[in-house]
């Protein structure tokens, strides 16, 4: 099976075996196949968030899971539950829809909702672990089914367990604790400008979210019109000497001081001062308006991805000495 329309890189690669699974006792099936035939397993949520360099041999598995339900209403407070397969902004606009707040600033992020705690996806000042209740996955190693509390997800930026253990976990269903009053988080610069000139009072989580979808529009390429996987790179976490010693040099280079001392660069600065913003190399390119993104001009290749990848990491590393980290997850190949 061609894998091209399941990820939004647009990459066009085979899969020897592709099966969708929609319940956990149609994954427990696949998963016992492949392991009777000693298929390799690769597990697909969204897509979103890899860029497959080869043909994928054994079986993908893909979760189309769906439901979505509130769980526990509490004095301020619910928790609602989903399956993984749950399209990420059908369901933050589900929860917007019920009056519960809090993924308002999540709007608009491409993939599932069992893959979102895997790099704990975050946006406008918001990370998943900041909503997050828990969730049940599936160890493959021992076959049983074992709920994370937050603590237990190790989350960090773009960074959780089941990142660091790829392959073992299957997320099955996800549970996030929401508010019932407007909590609104307007600590991104743009978001507080927009918000500002609609003149509005109250604070209003249907209107942040629609402002989040205008601000991710006007940066971001929308992956049915131009293949990507969001930030190609994190966002590099530098030690405070190495931060001041470049902002003597570079004193417009925007920067985030971290609770524990480190300093956060922003990737795409770094990248577009390098000249690479709008740069063309075959059928991949580096967006022009967000020198982050890599994107997929029609008929890309994986190690064409991965070769401008490269380029683009040697070059920041030689001007500014700052290592860029790759942010999807590289498969096949
Ligand atoms: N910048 C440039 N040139 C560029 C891009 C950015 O100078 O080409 C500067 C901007 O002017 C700004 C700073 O870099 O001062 C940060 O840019 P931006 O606000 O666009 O966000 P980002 O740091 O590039 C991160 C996340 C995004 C998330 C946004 C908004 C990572 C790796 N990326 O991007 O997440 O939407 O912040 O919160 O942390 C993703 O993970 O796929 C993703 C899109």
């Amino acid at each position: 099976a061609d894998l091209r329309e399941l990820n939004s890189f647009g990459i066009s690669e085979q899969a020897e075996r592709l099966v969708l699974v929609e319940d956990d006792s149609q994954l427990r099936h696949a998963l016992d196949m492949a392991r009777q035939h000693d298929w390799p397993v690769t597990l697909l949520g969204g897509g979103s968030n890899m860029v497959l360099a080869g043909p994928l041999p054994g079986l993908v598995i893909a979760m189309r899971s769906r439901g979505r339900r509130v769980l526990a209403r509490r004095p301020g407070s619910v928790v609602i539950e989903g399956e993984a397969g749950e399209n990420w902004h059908q369901w933050v606009c589900w929860s917007l829809d019920h009056g519960f707040h809090g993924l308002e600033n999540l709007s608009l992020i491409p993939g599932t909702l069992g893959a979102a705690p895997v790099q704990n996806i975050g946006a406008y000042g918001v990370e998943l672990c900041d909503v997050f209740d828990s969730l049940d996955a599936l160890d493959r190693t021992t076959g049983e089914v074992q709920q994370f509390e937050r603590k237990a997800c190790r989350f960090a930026y773009r960074d959780s367990v089941f990142k660091q253990h790829p392959g073992r976990f299957v997320i099955l269903r996800v549970r996030l604790r929401l508010s019932t009053q407007p909590i609104p988080r307007l600590d991104y610069a743009p978001l507080a400008a927009a918000w500002k000139s609609t003149g509005l009072q109250r604070p209003d989580s249907r209107v942040i979210s629609q402002l989040v979808c205008q601000v991710r529009r006007s940066k971001l390429p929308d992956p049915a019109e131009l293949g990507n996987a969001g930030s190609f790179f994190k966002n590099p976490l530098v030690t405070a000497e190495c931060a001041a010693a470049l902002l003597e040099r570079w004193p417009e280079l925007p920067h985030y001081p971290q609770p524990d001392g480190s300093v956060k660069l922003a990737a795409g600065w770094l990248i577009e001062q390098a000249g690479w913003k709008g740069h063309c190399q075959g059928h991949v390119g580096v967006h022009r308006q967000q020198a982050l993104v890599l994107v997929n001009y029609g008929g890309a290749r994986g190690m064409e991805v991965m070769a401008l990848a490269a380029d683009i990491q040697q070059d920041v590393l030689s001007r500014f000495g700052v290592e860029l980290e790759m942010e999807p997850l590289l498969v096949g190949g």
